[in-house]
C-alpha cells in the first residue's frame, strides 16, 4: 500500500496556478521595461556526471543523433524531457569542489580536493533551470548570460547547444531568443568539467558567479556596448563616450540616441542628443564628448559614481536604456614620479588575492566581497590585484564603490584569436570601472618572460589592449627572467626584489612604469609564534618563500617614490598553495589576513605604516604554560614614536621605533600580562594588552552586523569566539562548536583559518536517483497504440536518514498509474501524471511493489522522441545534511549566513561540549 502525499500535488497545482497568474499579469502589463535584466541565481538543480564514462554522466553524448549531430538534439541531462526531480536543489553561486572531502591524491595546488583527471566522478557538473518566458516576449532579443562558470561549459537552452566556453573566469552571453517556447517552459542545461585546471590555486567548480537573463528590443545597445572615458581641465569634464548601436531586427531602424550624464544624487548634469540610423542587421559605433561643468571626482576618499544613461528613442517611444555606471577622474603614471588619480600622487599599497573564502571557496555572495574588501581597507590597504584572471564583476563593483584601485589581470599571453578574444572581452567588460587602473596581460610566464619570444608578444597583445583602452597603462609581471617581457612591456611588474634589481632596471629602462606587482608577507598561521612541521602551522617568517618580508618589501618601495607602489603577495590565504608544507597543510599561509579575514600579526605592521590611525600592536600571546623562565621575543608593530613594554608593571625599557620598522624585546617568560605604551609627542599615550588567559569558559557568537537585508543573498559573517571566564580570546582554544539556526537564514559555509584544518567547510544534503524497472522508448514510426511500462520492483535497503520517493515520469497524453493493484490516477493529463510519491510512513513494500503506467502514444513525433530521454519510474534517495559545526582555530571560527529572502529575525545558536551555549540574532529587513 502506498499513499499519494498531497503536498506535491498542491505544490503543483500552487505553482501552476502562479505560473498561470504571472502569465497573464506578463499578457495584461502594458509593455515591460525596454530592456530587462533578470537574475537567475535561484532555483537549480545540480548533479555530478562523469569525466569520462558516459553511462555515469547521464548518456549525455550517447544519442543516435547527439548534440553535436542534430541541432536541439542536446541528449541526456542536455534534453528538455529530461527528468532532473532527482537532483539537489541550490541556489547560485555554487562550488561544489569546495563540499568535496579532502583527498591527498588531489593537488596541493588546488588545495587537495578531487578534482582532475584522477577523479572523472567529482570532476563533471551539470546544471539545470526552467525558467518562463511570456507570450509577449516574442520579437524580443532575449541572451543568457554567465558571469563565470568554473570550465569547460557547456550550455544548452531547450535542448539546443548554444556555446561552449573554455575560460572558467570570463563571462558569456548566448543570444537564445529563436530557441524558446513564448508563453510556456524552457529550459537550461549546463555541463561544467573542471578535469583540467587554469591555475595553480584553488580555483573551485561549477557555476560560481551569477546568470541573468537579458532582454532588449531588436534595435539595442550592445552588450558591454559603451565605453566612457574621462578628462578633467580645471573645474570642467569632458566625459567622452564611444557607444555601440546594434540593430538586431530585419527592418532599418531610426531614431535618436540621446545620452545622460547623471550625478551621484540624481540630477541630469549634461545631455547630448543626435539622430540614428541603422540599417537591418547593421551595427555601428558613435563617439559623443560631453561637457559636465564642475562634477565630483570619483576619488579613493569620495569614490563618487555617475551613471551614463543612454537612450534609444523611436518617436517618443524609448526603444532602450543602457546605463553605465562610471566615475570621473583622471589617471597618470609617471616612470619617475609614481602613479597620479587626480593629479595627486598615491602611492599603491596593494594585495594579490584569488577569489576564495573560508566556508564558501569560489561562490562568494556579492556581499562578502565586500566584507573582504573592507578587511583589506582596513589596513591602509588601497589597491587590488584580481590575481590571476578575469574578476568577478560585482567585485569591480564594489571597488567602484568603496575606492580601490585594481589592476585587472588576464590569464595566458600569446599572440592568436585564443589569447587575443579573453583579453578584449575582458577589458570591454571591465574599462568603465574607474577602480582599474592597470590591465596585466600575464604573470610570471616563464617560458617567455626572459627571452626574445616574451619580448616580441608583449608589444602585439600591449598594442591591442592599448586600441581597446588608450586610457590604461599595460603590465606584466615578472619573477626573475629579466631581458624579455622586461624590455618592451609598459608597466613592469616586479614579482619579488629578491628575484630582480628594480634600480638597475629603471636606470636602464627610465621611460617604464614599474610597480612591485608581488611581495612577500610575513607568512605566518595566524595565532602560530612556533613552526609546526607536522601540522602544517608556520611562525612569522623573517625571510619567507619568495625572499624576505613585509618590513624589507615595504620599505623597499617606501624609499623608491618613483616606482608606483607595491602589492603583497596576499590580502588573503587562499585554498591551495599551501607552501611550504603538504598534506594535510591544504591553504597558502601568504595571507596579511587568513581565509575568514582574521588578522595576522602581520597586518598590524602594514595598518602602521599605510595608514594615520595609531597603532600600537603586540604579539606573540601569552599563554605559554610550561614555557616558564625561557625566553620568547615580543614584538610591537606601531607607528609611536617610543615603545615601553612591561611584564607584570616591571619595565623591559623603552625604545624609538624607525619608521616602517618593529620593535623587539626578548622576555623571560611568566604567565601575567604584557602591556605596551606608545608615545606620540603631543599626544595622548597609547596602551594595549596581552594577558595569560584562563581555560576555555564561554563561546560568544559576533556578527559583522546586526541586520542585513532579506533578499536572498546578503550575508552576515559571524565570528565564534572562544572566550576565558574574564571574558579574554583564548588563543590557543581549539573547541569544536556546533550550529543550528532559525528564522529566515541559512549557513552557507563554516571557517576558521586553519591551512591544515580537513574538517568540511558545508554540510550539505545529498539527492540521487535510480531508475527502476526496464524500459525501451516505443519505435517513433508506431502511429497508434498504448505505450506501457510494467515493473516489479524493491526499495533499497533502508540506510540512516534516508528518504525515498518515487518520480513516476509521463509517456502520453492521458496516462493511468496503478501501484501494488490500487489505481493512483486515471487518464491524467501530462501535467498531472508527472508526479513524486513520498513514502512517508513506510508505505511502499520494501520488496515486490508493482507499478504500471499506460497511456495511449503521443501523436506527434517529437513529443515520442523525448520517451527516450527519460526513464518512467525513478526512486529518489535524499539524506538531510548533517548538522554544521567546526572547530575554533586559536580561539575564532567563522559562521556565514545568509537571507533565505524573507524578512525576520535569523537566530544562530552555538553549542559545544563543555561550553554554555550561546545565540545571536541578525534582523533580515
Ligand atoms: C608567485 C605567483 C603566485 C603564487 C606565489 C606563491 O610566483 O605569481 O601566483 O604562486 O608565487 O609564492
Amino acid at each position: 500500500m502506498i499513499f499519494l502525499s498531497p503536498a506535491p500535488y498542491r505544490l503543483f497545482i500552487a505553482t501552476c496556478l502562479l505560473f498561470a497568474l504571472a502569465l497573464a499579469s506578463m499578457q495584461a502589463e502594458p509593455a515591460a521595461p525596454p530592456r530587462e535584466k533578470i537574475r537567475l541565481d535561484a532555483g537549480w538543480r545540480f548533479a555530478l556526471g562523469h569525466a569520462s564514462d558516459p553511462a555515469r554522466d547521464f548518456g549525455h553524448g550517447t544519442g543516435y543523433f547527439s548534440y553535436l549531430a542534430k541541432t536541439g538534439f542536446g541528449d541526456g541531462p542536455a534534453s528538455i524531457a529530461f527528468d532532473d526531480r532527482g537532483w539537489r536543489q541550490i541556489d547560485l553561486p555554487h562550488d561544489w569542489a569546495v563540499e568535496l572531502p579532502f583527498d591527498r591524491r588531489g593537488k596541493a595546488s588546488h588545495g587537495y580536493r578531487p578534482i582532475g583527471a584522477a577523479f572523472p566522478e567529482t570532476s563533471v557538473g551539470w546544471y539545470r533551470r526552467t525558467f518562463p518566458i511570456a507570450a509577449s516576449d516574442l520579437g524580443r532579443r532575449i541572451s543568457l548570460e554567465f558571469d563565470g562558470i568554473y570550465r569547460n561549459a557547456r550550455v544548452f537552452v531547450n535542448g539546443f547547444l548554444v556555446g561552449e566556453e573554455p575560460s572558467g573566469y570570463l563571462g558569456t552571453s548566448y543570444d537564445v531568443s529563436e530557441y524558446l517556447n513564448y508563453g510556456g517552459d524552457n529550459v537550461i542545461a549546463v555541463r561544467a568539467d573542471a578535469t583540467i585546471e587554469e591555475g595553480w590555486f584553488y580555483e573551485g567548480a561549477g557555476i560560481y558567479r551569477h546568470v541573468w537573463l537579458t532582454k532588449t528590443a531588436p534595435w539595442h545597445v550592445a552588450r558591454e556596448g559603451t565605453f566612457v572615458r574621462t578628462d578633467v581641465a580645471g573645474p570642467e569634464a569632458t566625459v567622452t563616450v564611444d557607444t555601440q548601436v546594434v540593430n538586431e531586427g530585419h527592418e532599418a531602424a531610426s531614431g535618436t540616441l540621446e545620452q545622460e550624464v547623471v550625478a551621484p544624487d540624481g540630477r541630469v548634469l549634461a545631455t547630448n542628443r543626435r539622430p540614428l540610423q541603422l540599417a537591418a542587421g547593421e551595427t555601428t559605433t558613435l563617439t559623443d564628448a560631453i561637457a559636465v561643468a564642475s562634477p565630483q571626482l570619483w576619488s579613493l576618499e569620495t569614490p563618487v559614481r555617475h551613471t551614463l544613461v543612454t537612450t534609444l528613442r523611436r518617436a517618443d517611444q524609448i526603444v532602450d536604456r543602457y546605463e553605465t555606471p562610471f566615475g570621473i577622474r583622471t589617471l597618470r603614471f609617471d616612470p619617475n614620479a609614481g602613479f597620479f588619480l587626480n593629479g595627486r600622487r598615491v602611492e599603491l599599497k596593494g594585495t594579490n588575492n584569488h577569489q576564495d573564502h573560508a566556508g564558501v571557496g569560489a561562490a562568494i555572495p556579492d556581499a562578502l566581497q565586500e566584507f573582504r574588501l573592507r578587511k583589506l581597507k582596513e589596513f591602509g590597504s588601497n589597491a587590488y590585484r584580481c590575481s590571476h584572471n578575469p574578476p568577478t564583476p560585482e567585485l569591480l563593483d564594489a571597488c567602484d564603490r568603496l575606492g580601490l584601485l585594481v589592476i585587472d589581470e588576464n590569464r595566458l599571453m600569446g599572440i592568436n584569436a585564443w589569447h587575443l578574444h579573453p583579453l578584449e572581452r575582458l577589458i570591454r567588460r571591465d574599462r568603465n570601472h574607474p577602480s582599474v587602473i592597470m590591465w596585466s596581460i600575464g604573470n610570471e610566464e616563464w617560458a617567455i618572460e626572459g627571452n626574445i619570444k616574451g619580448a616580441r608578444i608583449t608589444l602585439p597583445m600591449q598594442n591591442f589592449a592599448h586600441r581597446l583602452d588608450p586610457t590604461r597603462p599595460v603590465s606584466a609581471a615578472i619573477s626573475g627572467g629579466w631581458g624579455g617581457i622586461s624590455r618592451t612591456v609598459q608597466a613592469l611588474g616586479v614579482n619579488y626584489i629578491r628575484q630582480g634589481d628594480t634600480d638597475r632596471q629603471h636606470t636602464g629602462f627610465p621611460g617604464q612604469i614599474i610597480l612591485g606587482t608581488e611581495e612577500t608577507t610575513n607568512q605566518q598561521t595566524r595565532g602560530i609564534y612556533v613552526t609546526d612541521q607536522a601540522r602544517g602551522h608556520l611562525a612569522p617568517q623573517e625571510d619567507g618563500t619568495s625572499g624576505g618580508n613585509a618590513e624589507l618589501g615595504w620599505k623597499h618601495y617606501a624609499a623608491r617614490p618613483w616606482a608606483a607602489g607595491v602589492f603583497f603577495w596576499t590580502g588573503f590565504d587562499y585554498r591551495g598553495e599551501p607552501t611550504p608544507f603538504g598534506f594535510p597543510a591544504v591553504s597558502s599561509q601568504f595571507g596579511i589576513l587568513d581565509t575568514c579575514g582574521f588578522p595576522k600579526d602581520g597586518t598590524s605592521y602594514l595598518k602602521a605604516w599605510w595608514t594615520d590611525e595609531p597603532v600600537l600592536h603586540i604579539f606573540p600571546h601569552w599563554n605559554w604554560s610550561g614555557r616558564e623562565g625561557q625566553e620568547i621575543e615580543v614584538r610591537a608593530h606601531s607607528n609611536c614614536e617610543e615603545v615601553e613594554l612591561f611584564l607584570n608593571g616591571a619595565t623591559l625599557g623603552r625604545k624609538k621605533m624607525e619608521p616602517n620598522g618593529h620593535l623587539a624585546w626578548p622576555v623571560r617568560y611568566a604567565p601575567g600580562m604584557l602591556v605596551a605604551q606608545g608615545y606620540r609627542p603631543g599626544q595622548e599615550t597609547l596602551t594595549t594588552k596581552v594577558e595569560t588567559t584562563g581555560p576555555a569558559a564561554a563561546v560568544v557568537l559576533v556578527p559583522d552586523r546586526p541586520a542585513i537585508k532579506a533578499d536572498g543573498r546578503d550575508v552576515a559573517v559571524v565570528t565564534v569566539e572562544i572566550r576565558d571566564a574574564a571574558g579574554r580570546l583564548v588563543p590557543t582554544a581549539g573547541d569544536l562548536v556546533g550550529f543550528t539556526i532559525s528564522g529566515p537564514g541559512r549557513i552557507i559555509g563554516v571557517g576558521n583559518g586553519d591551512p591544515s584544518s580537513l574538517e568540511a567547510d558545508q554540510f550539505v544534503g545529498s539527492s540521487r536517483s535510480v531508475t527502476l524497472g526496464e524500459w525501451a522508448a516505443p519505435n517513433p514510426a508506431v502511429n497508434t497504440g498504448e505505450v506501457t511500462f510494467e515493473t516489479t520492483f524493491d526499495l533499497p535497503p533502508p540506510a540512516d536518514g534516508e528518504t525515498y520517493s518515487l518520480l513516476l515520469n509521463t509517456l502520453g497524453p492521458r496516462q493511468t498509474a496503478e501501484l501494488n493493484g490500487e489505481i493512483l490516477y486515471r487518464d491524467a493529463d501530462p501535467a498531472h501524471s508527472r508526479v513524486e510519491l513520498a513514502n512517508t510512513g513506510g508505505k511502499l513494500k520494501p520488496a515486490g511493489n508493482k507499478l504500471r503506467l499506460v497511456s495511449p502514444v503521443y501523436p506527434e513525433w517529437r513529443d515520442r522522441e523525448g520517451l527516450a530521454q527519460f526513464h518512467p519510474l525513478s526512486l529518489r534517495i535524499q539524506q538531510a545534511a548533517p548538522p554544521w559545526q567546526r572547530a575554533a582555530f586559536n580561539g575564532l571560527a567563522q559562521v556565514i549566513v545568509q537571507s533565505t529572502g524573507e524578512p525576520g529575525v535569523i537566530t544562530l545558536r552555538a553549542a559545544s561540549a563543555h561550553l554554555p551555549a550561546a545565540v545571536t540574532d541578525v534582523t533580515a529587513n
